[in-house]
């Protein structure tokens, strides 16, 4: 055996073959692809058929194990010149057992100090992976800290991203820098070293190279990347049966080619054909076992919302909001002294892109049967909003509402004017309406569509049931938001099925001063929304208003038509007009 050199866990070094295929489902097209095996796999491939044929010590599976790693380990560092190597964690240690990235850190440094000892370092090439791909999604802020403290990974690779199954649907995203490639199963695992190990056996390992699963695999995903145990390298050489005939029969059958390159340039190419993956999209860990199998202990969805006031903007929003914030029962996201009093996950990329751990550190934890929820006015309209909200929560409600949206483009115009927009303040509500988008500037048509587009409801409205069910929204006439909020709370309580109904009447009173109901508190103060909120401001001009009327008369009555569609009553304005 040589020197005694102490090594880290048998599963420390890995495999990696990573194979493009230049578009997903390629197999379509079986086009002029000639076949071109390259570095990684190549090497792979060479040099392990070169290493003695294995020895099993003694039988007992944890304990071959360990002596074979052993064995098989010596042998790869003796090579280590032939490989890619990359860090990993000692013990195979699941960083997501750890709130505290010192212990993540110390661990990795084990390996990082093995790779130093055995001149390994400058074969490493800035990839990495987590032991059952803990902590890489859903995603372990500790590890991607590690990661970068003492490797300076870049690439990593994972099943579980969105999830698991199905397979030619996974995905890549880009966190903290560190590229997260979609990686394939190759239904070779630590257990399954001999041909005998599959109910199968070699035939059944050899239809899933020729034409089977793993020819499909490769067809269907055109950046592949494959993990297996060492020991599918050694005994029966599963891995090498199982990629040779899976390339042979590629390269019999089809046209295409098959590259293979080191990590940073696969993530490149990876990133390069579907860049729009590189903003994740976040999924609910409480969804798949999974993925909460690999979510820290402390961790549980209760700390997201039930139910999202998604806007527009101008609508009454921030009173509806503020008024169910009183229900004991209802509890709004804690004060956020950045975006103010919206959150904005949905629809702001930055915020998006802090991932749900962020995104839940603007809850409380609920009591029994309260229901969490935030108003973020700019869900409406943005366009990935509703693919965002219901991917991470499907289960959520939604309450849309439904201002005039005449009335709601002149509030905005003003809402600008008050917040000193040089564009606002130097142009009539009428010529930013009249603003022609091929001559004015940008700014002044930037204005133009900020006043228009939230209106047109029933574009909107359909993105949003695109998502969700009818019977998760629920629509709010803001009319009556300013002139009836009492009946407007009681209505969303039942859709809400909150458990104890409050009775706003008793809270809610107009006020003279403010021109607008308001809540009062135990010690029978008022309590009014900000000046900011129920402006006062001159009326519209005639003719600013009936451009308005005649450009929202269709977008009207399809809203009109579609609310029809969902049995929705049309809201007091819209009956009014249409
Ligand atoms: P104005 O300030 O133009 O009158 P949002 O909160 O969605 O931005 O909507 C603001 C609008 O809410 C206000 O527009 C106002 O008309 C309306 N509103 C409804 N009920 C209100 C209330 N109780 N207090 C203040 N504004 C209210």
């Amino acid at each position: 055996m040589g020197e005694k050199v102490q090594y880290p866990s048998n599963t420390t070094w890995r495999m990696i073959a990573g194979l493009l295929c230049r578009t997903r489902r390629c197999w379509l097209k079986f086009s002029l692809w000639s076949i071109l095996i390259a570095a990684l796999l190549c090497v792979f491939v060479y040099h392990l058929t070169q290493l003695p044929t294995p020895r099993v010590y003694v039988t007992k599976p944890s304990v071959l194990n360990s002596v074979y790693s052993f064995k098989r380990n010596e042998e790869l560092v003796k090579n280590a010149d032939k490989f890619w190597w990359f860090g990993h964690i000692w013990n195979h240690y699941q960083p997501h057992l750890s709130q505290n990235k010192e212990n993540i850190i110390e661990l990795m440094r084990q390996n990082y100090e093995f790779a130093e000892k055995h001149m390994l370092l400058s074969r490493t090439n800035s990839y990495a992976v987590a032991p059952h791909h803990s902590g890489v999604y859903p995603i372990h802020q500790p590890l991607y800290d590690a990661w970068a403290e003492v490797w300076g990974v870049m690439v990593t690779s994972t099943e579980e991203y969105p999830h698991l199954r199905p397979d030619y649907m996974r995905r890549g995203f880009v966190h903290n820098d560190v590229k997260v490639l979609p990686r394939q199963l190759c239904n070779l695992y630590t257990k399954t070293y001999k041909y005998e190990h599959f109910a199968t056996g070699k035939e059944g390992i050899r239809e899933m190279a020729e034409g089977g699963y793993v020819f499909e695999v490769l067809m269907n995903t055109p950046v592949s990347i494959f993990m297996t145990h060492i020991s599918n390298y050694g005994n029966d050489r599963l891995a090498l049966f199982l990629f040779e005939h899976t390339i042979n029969f590629i390269q019999k059958w089809t046209n295409l080619q098959l590259v293979t390159e080191p990590p940073l340039k696969l993530a490149e190419i990876y990133f390069n054909l579907f860049p729009s993956e590189k903003l994740p999209v976040w999924t609910s860990p409480c969804d798949d076992h999974r993925h909460l199998d690999i979510w820290m202990g402390d961790k549980n969805c209760s700390q997201l919302p039930n139910f999202l006031i998604v806007g527009p903007q101008k609508t009454g929003s921030t009173a509806l909001a503020s008024f169910l914030g009183h229900h004991p029962l209802l509890v709004a996201n804690k004060d956020n002294p950045v975006t103010f009093e919206e959150v904005q996950f949905f629809s702001d990329d930055q915020n998006y892109q802090k991932g749900i751990e962020w995104y839940m550190s603007n809850f409380q934890y609920p009591k029994t049967n309260q229901l969490l929820f935030e108003k973020s006015a700019t869900y409406f309209t943005y366009s990935m909003a509703p693919f965002r909200a219901a991917t991470l929560l499907p289960e959520a409600k939604i309450i849309i509402l439904l201002h005039d949206p005449v009335i709601r483009a002149y509030s905005w115009y003003q809402h600008m004017r008050a917040h000193s927009d040089p564009i606002a303040l130097e142009n009539s509500f009428l010529s930013v309406l009249q603003a022609d988008s091929s001559i004015a500037n940008t700014a002044l048509v930037g204005l133009k569509k900020h006043c228009l587009e939230p209106g047109i409801y029933h574009l909107h409205i359909q993105r949003w049931l695109e998502y969700y069910n009818r019977h998760q929204v629920h629509f709010v006439d803001g009319t009556r938001v300013i002139t009836d909020p009492v009946k407007v709370l009681h209505d969303i309580q039942v859709f809400l099925k909150v458990t104890d109904l409050m009775d706003y009447s008793q809270y809610i009173k107009f006020s003279k001063t403010k021109g607008f109901y308001c809540f009062t508190m135990k010690n029978e103060k008022q309590k009014c929304l900000g000046p900011g909120k129920g402006r006062h401001y001159p009326g519209m001009s005639s003719e600013a208003r009936s451009l308005l009327v005649n450009y929202y008369k269709p977008h009207n009555q399809r809203l009109a038509n579609l609310l029809h569609e969902l049995k929705v009553p049309l809201p007091e304005w819209l009956t009014a007009k249409s």
